[in-house]
């Protein structure tokens, strides 16, 4: 595997190889790589000739009270993980190198990016925006792949590539779970053990208020006991929402049928974690 650390490079690099015919894949991530990281790659191996992941700690998607300094960073560890899963560039270029003295400039996708995570997260989705397009623009990919354990932010990227004509497939991979549930996440390392069974109680609320759409129960109904239940674990100690949502348009349903985003943000422990399902009747 090879390393590219300028932008410049990384961006010869990917023209080079697509005039020689081969397809470029992208999986943006922000390193401490889990298997949740490592399935989109192999996903990526599967689609492309050649598999780029970059690995970038974006400083502007993060608020001022967030946890940018925190946010696990360990290079070697993730480079023996991409080797194994059959990465073919790992493209790591430094913050001065990405945003130079007097970068001004960033994308605001209107909208959805103002409900759910994006009320906790004013600066969130524009950060994510500018740098997803920025590694767009560096690696030129065929195609980028991004989990779904984000949703509201694969939503974001879906409606910047359809409103700005971008020249790449967008393709959205299944959330990877450990065994009792929990969606794999970089942050889940800075929970306790008391704090890590705790936090099973997200997907377990997600599941049980699956059941419910599938029986038709009106989707208030299932929001209230979504909350209920994430209340009654002494070790949450936000909510900062849980409901029933429409997946296209992130707003609350108010009617049973059709698709629905089960969704949740929840803080244990000081750490934020996020998770859905979607579901179609
Ligand atoms: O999901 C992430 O890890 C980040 O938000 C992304 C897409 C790599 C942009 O920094």
């Amino acid at each position: 595997m090879e390393t590219i650390r300028t932008p410049s490079i990384m961006k010869q690099t990917s023209r080079r190889l697509q005039m020689q015919g081969r397809s470029v894949g992208l999986v943006p991530t922000m390193g401490a790589l889990h298997e949740g990281h490592l399935f989109l790659v192999k996903r990526a191996r599967m689609d492309n000739d050649i598999v780029v992941v970059s690995i970038f700690v974006n400083p502007t998607q993060f608020g001022p009270n967030e946890d940018y300094e925190k946010y696990p960073r360990e290079t070697d560890n993730d480079i023996e993980k991409l080797i194994k899963a059959g990465a073919d560039i790992l493209f790591a270029p430094d913050v001065q190198s990405v945003y130079p003295e007097g970068f001004s400039t960033s994308i605001e996708v209107g909208g959805i990016t103002k409900k759910l995570c994006g009320l906790f997260r004013p600066v969130h989705f524009s950060g994510v925006a500018t740098i997803v397009n920025k590694l767009f623009n560096m690696v030129t990919p065929n195609r980028a792949y991004f989990g779904q354990k984000d949703f509201q932010q694969t939503r974001v990227i879906e409606t910047m590539i359809a409103d700005l004509n971008m020249n790449v497939e967008f393709i959205r991979c299944a959330t990877v779970r450990e065994s009792d549930g929990l969606a794999m996440s970089s942050r889940n390392r800075f929970l306790s053990p008391e704090g890590r069974a705790a936090a099973t109680t997200i997907y377990k609320t997600l599941s049980s208020a699956a059941e419910q759409v599938k029986a038709g129960v009106p989707p208030p109904e299932i929001t209230e006991h979504m909350n209920e239940a994430l209340r009654a674990e002494p070790l949450v100690e936000v909510v900062q929402y849980a409901g029933v949502y429409d997946p296209l348009t992130l707003d609350e349903k108010k009617a049973s049928g059709g698709s629905s985003l089960l969704a949740i943000a929840a803080i244990i422990e000081n750490t934020r974690l996020i998770d859905n399902i979607v579901i179609e009747v």
